[in-house]
């Protein structure tokens, strides 16, 4: 490792059109485009420039190593390119998607697949992640919703903490750890009409108290890197936001880490129509505190002309670069270029079997039982004979979007998982559809290659005959894999049409279903789920998704997520969150006049928090340790659950609260506590969550942040529909 002086050295040696080289990444298609001839175009159309500082979402140790071989050759100061990629839920192990994993409630689990998928990455030679993404998302017709853990706050920042924690371990130089990036900053998720990039304009108050806090934690948790986001908030596109990046993030929150952009975002500033040109895109961006910017050539181009005509002080420049020669060498790159890239050690750690158990178990713990009426789940003996209908039985992409094998080529479809497991003749399948029909028009031309109409009436009827002959139908339905993700925002959030109309069709010849659904957001399911006995929701679950699948349907072990956002009824009722604000006309208290819609309940079909278990559990005996609470005190809820069905099972135990009257409006109920406990059949536990004054601040009538003196209630119970509560005061 350099020490600062010899950091110092070597900045102080660097012309400045390395500096500039210093703050820039090019895309992989520059590389791929030009063999190892790497670099970015320049303005002179043609000549290649080779002085830049990394290439993204390149892949394969050997190769990497070669092109860092290449790379350094060119470089006169011999200073390792950074190679980054989007390793989102997983390298070659791939997890649950985000939002599934916000489901576990199990940040700790999460925090070891994480570090399993460093390990797995940084043996295949990559440095930097564009993960965790802690975007607060309340709108499911936002595609990214997939990418994030949810619509709360409180466990957006658990999260965020833990998966920064995971990737990079407790020191970045050691093996097996990768460098973080907490992104988008800021509150990319809050979109407008959930049409990605679309503009954000929420208040200051909003801004603070819902969506900085998962950034925060990032940082607090030591983050190495954070990206800015596409959006404006408020008219300020975040990229050139002096606000959020030098004012909050570095001076508030002290983070002393890199801060990239997102691919382009210092270029869209045109588009935003804040910048005229790319020489003042480069310039706001500097100015904001923007080390690197991703793959457009602002800097590249304009810093040396900003700083020549004096526009640009060279002294900000000389802080990016330093920000950057840091990483590279807590990232031990000065002593080793190629880090721990090592195809040997490649090969036996990716895929290895404790990574892949942690997958399933991840997977188990992030899939949510919704419905499962006369306990049809687990399937067993009493299930009679079974078939396995409908377009997931037979797919491989099981991994969602912002996954590094996306093809998923090495995963086996639920039928090759359930004949591999209880042989051939055990179960009849039948895919009964396609994923999409060609009624379902989008105006994306890459979702219309999986329609296929011309065996869509002989698949049906095929699947149809099936479903008259078993006992038991269990239908694998769901989202196309491609419908989530970035720019799949959509207006509709029901399954698709063709999909649906299997479903009817399946239903009028057998009413004993199962539905495994497959999906990337919170979707409309109410029709299904009220004629299905049982809904599983799996999500996207990775490589791993049909081995977790096979071993919940039949009980070897159960599901135990707990929704991480809740499931509207229809896409009118969006925003629908359950930490929303009283209104002076509360539903409950005036029915002619209440804030509702009229044609359609208030509650959400299934709300945050929500999910079932194999078993049963009872809650008792719910106290507070004390009715008062002091400034240096702390207060415990304790309660008893008792495990009143016939198996082991997990029970996410929730903590809400509610600040009756303060300076501001306070939302009518706040997760800020949990505890997922292992409880035994027939056994009892005492379950205790404690809170302290910091957990009740909040930003006043004057933007300060404090806990105001006054009532508190405390909820304990199963989800955030838990209505019995204690009161307390908290005394100042
Ligand atoms: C996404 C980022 C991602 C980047 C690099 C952008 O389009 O918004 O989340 O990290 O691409 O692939």
């Amino acid at each position: 490792m350099k020490t600062k002086q010899e950091l110092l050295e070597l900045l102080n040696s660097l012309s400045l059109e390395d500096k500039i080289g210093q703050l820039q990444q090019v895309s992989p298609v520059t590389i791929e485009a030009t063999g190892l001839e790497t670099g970015v175009p320049t303005q002179n159309n043609g000549e290649i420039k080779k002085n830049f500082t990394s290439v993204l979402n390149l892949f394969g140790a050997e190769k990497l190593m070669k092109i860092q071989d290449e790379y350094l050759k060119n470089n006169e100061h011999k200073i390792p390119m950074l190679f980054m990629a989007d390793i989102i839920h997983g390298y070659r192990t791939i997890m649950p998607i985000p939002l599934a994993q916000g489901c576990s409630f199990n940040p700790a689990l999460v925090e070891k697949c994480n570090s399993n998928v460093a390990a797995e990455a940084s043996a295949d030679g990559m440095h930097v992640t564009f993960a965790p993404m802690v975007d607060l998302a309340r709108d499911p017709r936002w595609g990214r919703i997939l990418e994030s853990t949810g619509e709360d706050t409180y466990l957006n920042t658990l999260f965020s903490a833990a998966m920064v924690r995971g990737f990079q371990g407790e020191d970045l130089s050691k093996d097996g750890t990768i460098a973080a990036t907490v992104k988008h900053f800021a509150a990319y998720g809050g979109a407008e009409g959930g049409r990605d990039y679309n503009t954000v304009d929420i208040s200051e108050r909003s801004l603070r108290q819902d969506y900085l806090p998962s950034y925060k934690a990032g940082v607090d948790a030591g983050v190495a890197l954070i990206m800015t986001s596409f959006n404006v908030i408020g008219g300020v596109p975040s990229t050139g936001n002096k606000k959020l990046l030098r004012d909050i993030l570095r001076d508030e929150w002290g983070f002393n880490g890199t801060i990239i952009t997102d691919w382009g975002s210092a270029n869209t500033m045109i588009s935003h129509s804040v910048a005229a040109n790319q020489k003042e895109a480069a310039r706001l961006s500097i100015e904001a505190g923007v080390d690197i910017e991703m793959c457009t050539p602002c800097y590249d181009r304009h810093l040396k002309e900003l700083i020549d005509e004096g526009t640009v002080d060279i002294k900000l420049v000389d802080e990016s670069v330093m920000r950057v020669l840091e990483l590279k060498n807590k990232l031990g790159l000065f002593d080793n270029p190629y880090r721990f890239a090592n195809p040997e050690k490649a090969k036996q750690i990716i895929g290895c079997d404790e990574f892949l158990a942690d997958a399933k178990e991840l997977a188990c713990q992030s899939s949510v039982l919704l419905k499962n009426e006369d306990n049809i789940l687990p399937l067993s003996e009493k299930s009679g004979k079974i078939a396995f209908i409908g377009p997931y039985t037979c797919e491989k992409r099981l991994n969602g979007a912002w996954s590094v094998l996306d093809k998923n080529e090495n995963s086996p479809t639920l039928e090759q998982t359930l004949k591999k497991r209880f042989g051939d003749k055990a179960f009849k399948f039948a895919e009964g559809s396609k994923l999409l029909g060609v009624e379902q028009y989008y105006q994306a031309e890459f979702l219309k290659y999986d329609m296929c109409e011309d065996t869509r009436e002989a698949k049906m009827k095929e699947a149809v005959k099936l479903a008259k002959k078993v006992d038991t139908v269990v239908m694998c339905i769901g989202e196309h894999y491609f419908e989530s993700g970035e720019a799949r925002g959509k207006a509709h959030i029901t399954l698709p049409d063709v999909q649906i109309e299997l479903f009817n069709r399946i239903y009028a010849v057998n009413k004993n279903i199962v539905v495994v659904l497959f999906n990337g957001r919170p979707v409309e399911i109410k029709n299904i789920a009220d004629k299905a006995k049982a809904v599983l929701d799996v999500w996207f679950g990775g490589t791993m998704a049909t081995e977790a699948i096979a071993d919940m349907l039949f009980g070897i072990t159960a599901p135990s997520g707990r929704l991480s956002a809740s499931f509207p009824l229809c896409v009118g009722q969006i925003p629908v969150y359950y930490n929303y604000l009283p209104t002076d006309h509360p539903v409950e208290n005036s029915f002619e006049f209440g804030s509702r819609h009229i044609d359609i309940p208030s509650e959400p079909c299934y709300p945050f928090g929500y999910g079932l278990s194999y078993t049963t559990f009872e809650y008792s005996d719910f106290t507070l340790s004390s009715d008062t609470l002091t400034k240096d005190g702390s207060i415990t809820a304790t309660v008893k659950v008792k495990n009143t069905g016939n198996r082991d099972s997990f029970e996410t135990v929730q903590l809400y609260i509610r600040d009756r009257f303060a300076s501001v409006s306070r939302p009518v109920k706040e997760l800020k506590g949990f505890k997922k406990v292992w409880i035994k059949a027939g056994e009892e536990v005492s379950v205790d969550i404690t809170l302290t004054p910091d957990d009740l601040r909040i930003y006043d009538i004057n933007m300060d942040y404090v806990t105001e003196p006054g009532d508190f209630y405390v909820f304990v119970g199963k989800d955030s529909t838990v209505k019995e509560y204690k009161v307390f005061k908290y005394l100042g």
